[in-house]
């Protein structure tokens, strides 16, 4: 077989198990599976393929075929403006938490020297991006997951500043640290019945990572109560919320001491990310 005999075989089975970006998808993955770009497979379309790369390519058409997210299938994601090693022991970054680093990037400047606090990090792709574009301030980064805190770590090497961030497996619960400047989350938000009801490539990933108790509120609560204690006067919580989330969470921070400053709306014009200074 030919390259593009190859796609269209790869094309056909992805299609009939209703992937959307089936075509971009089996373009990926035989420019994987032969070890070129995208690119240069698209200019030799008539170049036969070995057995060896056939069934490659046919073992990674057969992951996708079952709905594994293409991020897994790569192990990695670029997030801001970099690219992050990840597995299913982490979330995919995504495009919607960039409005995070984008805030706080506002907020500071590149000389700005603060202390940073990620609460939930996954792969880090939050306190990493704000990290190397911040390169004076420094970060905390915390996660249940065991597993999780690794992959951050091994992003935090790859990208030269292991020495910046601190990495600490355990529950927000119990972390008494420092006081912070910026604290900043990406929780699990999803409620226990919308978890459920979710599509098979969202259960590729942890299951910590996305479900957040029976109203989908239960870690945003324990977010807002912590950061009470870990904020210095005015410093800043930011964080990402779900859909239709917002006035529960804006409650909360007001009860807490809060003052909202700014939610920010995501591509979709959907109320995401909440900024607010700790106020009392
Ligand atoms: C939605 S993911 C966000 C990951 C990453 N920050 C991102 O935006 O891609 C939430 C993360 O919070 C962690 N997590 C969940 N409950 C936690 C808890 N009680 N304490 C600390 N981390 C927790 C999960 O393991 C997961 O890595």
């Amino acid at each position: 077989m030919n390259c593009l005999e190859t796609l269209r075989y790869g094309n056909s089975i992805l299609k009939s198990s209703n992937i959307e970006s089936y075509k971009l998808d089996c373009e990926l993955l035989l420019a994987k599976a032969m070890k070129v770009s995208r690119e240069e497979l698209l200019v030799n379309l008539q170049k036969k393929i070995d057995k060896i790369k056939l069934n490659k390519f046919k073992k990674l058409i057969e992951r996708r075929k079952k709905k594994e997210p293409i991020a897994y299938i790569f192990k990695k994601k670029e997030f801001w403006k970099f690219n992050f090693v990840v597995d299913n022991n982490v979330l995919i970054p995504r495009p919607e938490t960039e409005i995070i680093v984008e805030e706080v990037l506002k907020l500071t400047n590149f000389r700005s020297s603060k202390h940073f606090l990620d609460i939930g990090t996954g792969s880090g792709c939050i306190i990493l991006s704000i990290i190397k574009e911040r390169p004076y301030s420094i970060g905390t980064a915390l996660d249940i997951s065991k597993k999780a805190i690794n992959i951050a770590f091994s992003n935090a090497k790859m990208h030269h500043i292991q020495n910046k961030v601190k990495f600490v497996n355990i529950n927000v619960d119990k972390y008494l640290g420092n006081k912070y400047d910026f604290i900043v989350s990406n929780p699990p938000y999803i409620n226990s019945i919308e978890y459920k009801r979710l599509g098979k490539n969202v259960r590729f990933e942890p299951h910590v990572a996305l479900e957040g108790g029976v109203d989908g509120l239960s870690e945003i609560k324990k977010l807002i109560l912590k950061s009470k204690n870990l904020l210095k006067k005015n410093g800043k919580l930011i964080f990402e919320i779900g859909n239709k989330q917002m006035i529960h969470a804006i409650n909360l921070l007001k009860k807490n001491g809060f003052y909202i400053n700014k939610v920010c709306n995501d591509f979709q014009s959907i109320p995401r990310v909440i900024i607010s200074t700790k106020i009392i």
